[in-house]
């Protein structure tokens, strides 16, 4: 059978969740990755359910084959890290922005019909500081990284007008859960601090851990891909993906040590250069139109992926 649902990124820490979810509802999947920060053993478990092709978003011919005969693709594949693009923008610029456009125009081209469900990033809304953040408020990027994600729901927005390509961009907050990587400096905090709990390692908390984030579960985000793929209508949409509640990171730690019973104070340093005091999601506008609502809240996340 043709597989009907193409997944970039399919071997990275998103992709490979949807992957499975979709499995379980009996699709047939394609997956586009390179491999570069994708791993295989993410899929090893699915493999013979599978087409996997390797190969990069950032070359169109590569695309233009993978999105064939497909009715669905889940954009995944990009360049994760919004620091880390500050020091390699060419890069970041390449997998995002050109990533992104590829996936668009090879649907142009192709005269497909297949839709797009894309991720994008909080990190759009930037320096905007009138929370809850909601999808209306206007985006001042702060890096790289979020002028991508942004510039990739504008480009959605003009290939809906002149072409009739649809597509849902989803802005994903802070996720966390397994198969999030935890060995980079770049890695999202809870992997980090999970892995050095666990190693029993000291954790740093950059400020004064006052700071908040919206922290959604792995598997809320999935739910919100399946609901985006099934109501949707035809369009260029975009929605928050979060659970409207938020968290300091002192509060992060605690809720942590106390699952994994440890008892270690974590050391106070300066706070990272570019951090964001405070980030907290509307969530109204895809609950409304999507019916979606979070299920999982921190301590239910995290008691999950721990067990
Ligand atoms: C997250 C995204 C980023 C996006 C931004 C948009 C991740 C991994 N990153 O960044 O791509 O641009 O949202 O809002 O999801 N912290 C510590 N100690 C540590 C590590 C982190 O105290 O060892 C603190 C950070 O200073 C920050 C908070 O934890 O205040 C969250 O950090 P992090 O997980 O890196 O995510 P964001 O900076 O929110």
């Amino acid at each position: 059978m043709q597989p009907n649902i193409l997944v970039t990124g399919g071997a990275g820490f998103v992709g490979s969740h949807l992957v499975d979810a979709l499995i379980n509802q009996d699709y047939n999947l394609r997956v586009l990755d390179n491999f570069s920060t994708g791993q295989w053993e993410n899929l090893t478990h699915n493999n013979d359910k599978l087409e996997i092709i390797k190969g990069d978003v950032r070359d169109l011919e590569s695309v233009m084959a993978a999105i064939k005969n497909v009715k669905w693709i889940f954009h995944q594949a990009g360049f994760v890290s919004a620091p880390l693009s500050i020091k390699q923008p060419q890069i970041s610029f390449e997998n995002n922005l050109l990533g992104t456009f590829n996936i668009f125009e090879a649907v142009r081209r192709q005269g497909s019909l297949a839709r797009i469900i894309f991720a994008s990033s909080a990190a759009v809304y930037g320096d905007n500081h009138s929370l809850p953040l909601h999808e209306n408020l206007p985006c001042f990027p702060l890096n790289p990284y979020a002028f991508e994600k942004n510039a990739a729901e504008q480009l959605a927005v003009l290939y809906e007008r002149l072409y009739k390509v649809s597509s849902v961009a989803l802005r994903y907050f802070n996720i966390y859960g397994p198969r999030q990587s935890a060995s980079s400096p770049y890695s999202g905090v809870i992997s980090k601090f999970i892995d050095q709990l666990k190693k029993g390692e000291k954790l740093t908390i950059y400020g004064d851990g006052e700071q908040t984030r919206d922290f959604v579960y792995i598997n809320d985000v999935i739910s919100a891909n399946l609901e985006a793929m099934k109501k949707v209508p035809p369009g260029a949409h975009l929605f928050n993906v979060a659970t409207g509640k938020s968290v300091t990171i002192n509060q992060l730690v605690k809720s942590l040590q106390k699952i994994l019973k440890t008892v270690m104070a974590p050391q106070y340093q300066s706070s990272r250069e570019g951090d964001i005091y405070r980030s907290l999601a509307d969530i109204s506008k895809i609950s409304e139109q999507l019916g979606w609502y979070p299920k999982w809240d921190l301590a239910q996340g995290l008691s999950d992926w721990l067990r």
